[in-house]
């Protein structure tokens, strides 16, 4: 390499860093406020007062062989994040065996009980030797906390409904009800489902949609549901798919791309949609995974503003934005 390819690099790099300390950009390193990248993969975020909370897998290359961890951050932009704690750090709960799976934490606020309350997908070998699958259990399992970055403890795991369920996601109404969305393949499908008042169970099925689709992430915008999941293509990426209705009970149009199929959502994964609600606009945020599953640790984000309205939705090719979380309002520069 010559010494002046050399120079371009090393400043490309620092303007990249600078660029991204104001910014989000998708599919770049996130560094938190200690300088290592954000481990929350597959998260979710709950707003508390004027404080923004990203939960996820946290998969650093330090953790130790046998745990699992839930990575736990805090920002007021979205964009700066304050790693705060490793909510979980567990072995294997509930006699599951060392081959466990622990996937896409979500956590909710319970104002009547005041506990935090985590879902996540909980999986592992059925068979008693550890063989097989690693994902023949298909369970939620359910975590409580008394604080929202404190160390959560694991209350009991089940499958909800009584049906098998893998990738899991959150939904909060905009009346505060709480929903846990979760595929389940027999039913060839997905369903959202009420959560007890309570939230430590999974109350009443609200809607099964028949699709084949995971990585479920739902809206309420503009008096639409619009929901996204992906196909089910293991770690790979592909074409991420939307449908709307005007209640949750649906009936859900059709299902269609949320951007160019030939692009597979660029290299994402849907996990949750974030609203911003500001004081000139309301801003829907695309919250993917872009999974490294040889390198988990080094998974990224692509996290994109959507276009959203009248039923429509599409996900922007990604490019380096910013958000002014006062008036909700997103940039492209
Ligand atoms: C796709 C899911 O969305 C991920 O959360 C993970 O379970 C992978 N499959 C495992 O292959």
């Amino acid at each position: 390499m010559t010494r002046n390819l050399v120079v371009v690099l090393l400043l490309g790099g620092a303007l990249m860093q600078q660029t991204c300390a104001a910014m989000v950009c998708p599919g770049e390193i996130w560094p938190d406020d200690h300088g290592k990248h954000v481990q929350a993969h597959g998260g979710d975020i709950l707003k508390l007062g004027d404080t923004y909370y990203w939960f996820g897998e946290y998969r650093s290359q330090e953790n130790v062989r046998g745990k699992r961890y839930v990575g736990c951050y805090a920002s007021k932009d979205l964009v700066n994040w304050q790693f705060r704690n490793e909510v979980i750090k567990s072995d294997a709960p509930f006699g599951i065996g060392p081959r466990w799976v622990l996937e896409r934490p979500k956590v909710f606020y319970n104002k009547k009980t005041k506990k935090f309350v985590m879902y996540m997908h909980l999986d592992g070998p059925t068979n008693p030797d550890g063989g097989g699958s690693g994902y023949a259990l298909a369970q939620v399992g359910v975590a409580t906390c008394d604080t929202v970055d404190g160390d959560y403890t694991f209350v009991h795991n089940f499958r909800p409904l009584g049906q098998e369920s893998r990738d899991i996601g959150q939904f909060i109404d905009d009346d505060g009800s709480a929903y846990l969305i979760f595929e389940s393949r027999p039913t060839k499908g997905f369903f959202i489902a009420k959560l007890s008042e309570d939230y430590l169970d999974v109350e009443k099925e609200v809607c099964f949609i028949r699709a084949p689709l995971e990585g479920g992430a739902l809206v309420h915008y503009d008096g639409l549901y619009y929901l996204i999941g992906s196909y089910m293509t293991g770690w790979a990426p592909n074409a991420n798919q939307y449908a709307t209705a005007s209640r949750l009970e649906g009936p859900w149009s059709k299902f269609k791309d949320i951007a160019l199929p030939e692009a597979k959502t660029y290299g994402s994964q849907s996990s949750m949609l974030v609203k911003v609600v500001g004081s000139k606009k309301t801003s829907v945020i695309f919250m993917g995974d872009i999974w490294k599953p040889r390198t988990q640790w080094d998974s990224r984000y692509l996290w994109m503003p959507l276009e959203i309205g009248g039923g429509k939705l599409w996900l922007p090719e990604p490019k380096p934005w910013t958000i002014d979380i006062q008036t909700g309002e997103t940039s492209i520069p």
